[in-house]
């Protein structure tokens, strides 16, 4: 894991602290829909303001691409993110750099909270531009990142900050490289992985990669019908990638040379369509019929990723094993889910569980608290789980 400074290892009494979070929140109807990302933000806000920094938050917000976008201003988060901090008052400037970010941050006192406008608005962030990075510099005298999650973007705000101001990881930075690093770069062994979601193609460097540092891995969802179908299992009308077939065969070769073990479904619930209240049945894997789909690994396979899970000290997941959203085809996920957490719960299992779907899967199943962890990270946990370099943290390093 990479070295970095912690925020007891700063001092910020008193200072302008730049705090770069995860403010990219899902939104309903001008409603904040999933509120993990902000809550878990609570932590290194309160521990800075009762440290007397004045805090100054800077985020991106949905994809604007250089220009301001009315739906993506951060206004829209103040009310919330002050409701987390149990009421606190935080002060808006309706730009991230230039007098109106100057005005509002020569005005906060030790303690107080200033929110900035999207970062980006201005072009500047995504191409972590030097000129950008002194005007947001000029706005604090310390940089605290905690947004783990866009630590795969190499932006103004997430990279290029840190090279000129001293900085430091916050807690929720810190809590998500320790539960990830204590998962896959010292793991205890066996070490199994749970790889689902719909495409091989999407992951690729993913599954290549973690063949070669896990002893057992084990695909669901439409990814593992890409695979039977390259054993020669038929699948009906299943999702299916017959382009990837060639690759598919790769992979469990990289598996074999590796000595790493790929379990694929060993039966499935099946159904005519992907829709609410259909009629459904558990079928062997070799047995499904041609006009039917694959929805949910089956109660046998659920019971083979069990197995496995007994028999390992570690657990990295990523993807929903069936089409969760639409139930009953949630089952497999969550006895899954439900399985590792009372693994976890006992003791027996570290479980870290992150990208994508997997969050709402976890919260659909009831574990969200009960796993060792359960990373808000989207792309930033996939690539750090492909075993790449995350910009945002290397620049951290001391
Ligand atoms: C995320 O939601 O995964 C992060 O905020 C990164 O967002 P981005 O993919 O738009 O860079």
């Amino acid at each position: 894991m990479v070295a970095f400074k912690t925020l007891d290892q700063i001092a910020v009494a008193g200072k302008r602290v730049l705090l770069r979070v995860d403010l990219n929140v899902p939104m309903q109807n001008g409603e904040v829909s999933d509120n993990t990302r902000i809550d878990r933000l609570v932590p290194t806000i309160s521990r800075l303001v009762k440290l007397g920094a004045k805090v100054v938050i800077l985020s991106h917000f949905g994809r604007p691409k250089g220009k301001p976008v009315a739906e993506d201003s951060l206004k829209q988060l103040v009310a919330p993110l002050s409701k987390a901090l149990g009421g606190k008052t935080i002060a808006f400037g309706s730009d991230c750099i230039g007098p109106a970010a100057e005005a509002v941050v020569a005005a906060l006192k030790p303690g107080d909270i200033a929110l900035l406008e999207n970062l980006r608005f201005h072009p500047g962030e995504e191409a972590n531009n030097p000129a950008f990075v002194a005007a947001l510099a000029k706005l604090g005298d310390v940089y605290v990142n905690d947004a783990f999650s866009a630590a795969h973007r190499a932006h103004a705000s997430t990279e290029g900050l840190a090279h000129v101001l001293p900085n430091a990881a916050g807690l929720l930075m810190q809590a998500e490289l320790e539960a990830l690093g204590a998962a896959l770069d010292h793991p205890q062994r066996p070490v199994v992985a749970i790889v689902g979601g719909s495409k091989v193609s999407t992951k690729l460097d993913l599954l290549n990669s973690l063949v070669k540092k896990v002893d057992i891995l084990v695909i669901g969802g439409a990814m593992a019908n890409t695979l039977l179908l390259a054993r020669g299992v038929a699948v009906g009308k299943s999702l299916v990638e017959r382009d990837m077939l060639d690759t598919a065969r790769t992979i469990q070769a990289a598996a074999d040379a590796a000595g790493c073990e790929i379990v694929l479904p060993v039966d499935a619930v099946i159904a005519a369509k992907l829709a609410p209240g259909q009629e459904t049945s558990v079928v062997a894997i070799d047995d499904v019929p041609a006009e039917s789909l694959i929805l949910d690994a089956g109660p046998k396979t659920v019971a083979l990723v069990v197995d496995r899970l007994k028999r390992s000290k570690t657990l990295v997941w990523n993807g929903p094993v069936g089409a969760f959203e639409i139930p009953p085809f949630d089952a497999g996920t969550t006895g899954i889910a439900q399985e590792a957490a009372s693994l976890v719960q006992s003791g027996k299992l570290l479980a870290v569980a992150g990208g994508g779907d997997t969050v709402s899967a976890m919260a659909h199943a009831g574990v969200l608290d009960k796993l060792s962890y359960v990373s808000t990270a989207g792309g930033a946990f996939l690539e750090w789980l492909e075993g790449r370099e995350l910009p945002g943290v290397k620049a951290l390093s001391t």
